[in-house]
């Protein structure tokens, strides 16, 4: 499966505008028990640094710009986020880093369970030994 896996949410567009709509098992590929986001982000600033043991994510960058990296621990891939009707999906075990928020930018995250921060690895080394653990 490659590591980038980006999913056409679908615009019901008219005359107006657009309206793109998510549901949990449709365009969303799992049950969305959570929706948070993340904006005004200052300056140079990175975030993520982690991966998730277990919690699948889409990520949908509904205003401006914002660019992945994303780590399955042998490969590393980079993609930029800078449409409203493009999900990146980011399955359990990925670690993402992200860069090069736009000053607009409004990164809307979809995610198949609640926060746990038990759910977390932020330890790159461990995360490598999860990894290895798993081969
Ligand atoms: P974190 O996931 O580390 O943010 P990012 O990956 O964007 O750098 O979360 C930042 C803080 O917010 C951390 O203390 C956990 C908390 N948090 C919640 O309380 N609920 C949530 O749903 C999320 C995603 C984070």
């Amino acid at each position: 499966m490659s590591l980038i896996q980006l999913l056409d949410l679908g615009v019901i567009g008219d005359e107006r505008g657009a309206l793109v709509s998510l549901e949990s098992n449709k365009n969303i590929p799992f049950d969305i028990k959570r929706v948070y986001y993340i904006y005004g982000n200052k300056g140079d600033v990175a975030r993520g640094f982690h991966a998730h043991k277990a919690l699948k994510q889409v990520a949908v960058c509904v205003s401006g710009s914002c660019r992945f990296v994303l780590d399955d621990g042998e490969e590393k891939v980079e993609v930029i986020l800078d449409k409203p009707d493009k999900g990146l999906k980011i399955e359990e075990g990925i670690w993402r880093e992200m860069y090069d928020f736009s000053d607009d930018c409004v990164l809307m995250v979809l995610a198949s369970d609640f926060y746990s921060e038990s759910d977390y690895i932020r330890n790159y080394s461990e995360f490598l030994r999860t990894k290895s653990s798993q081969q």
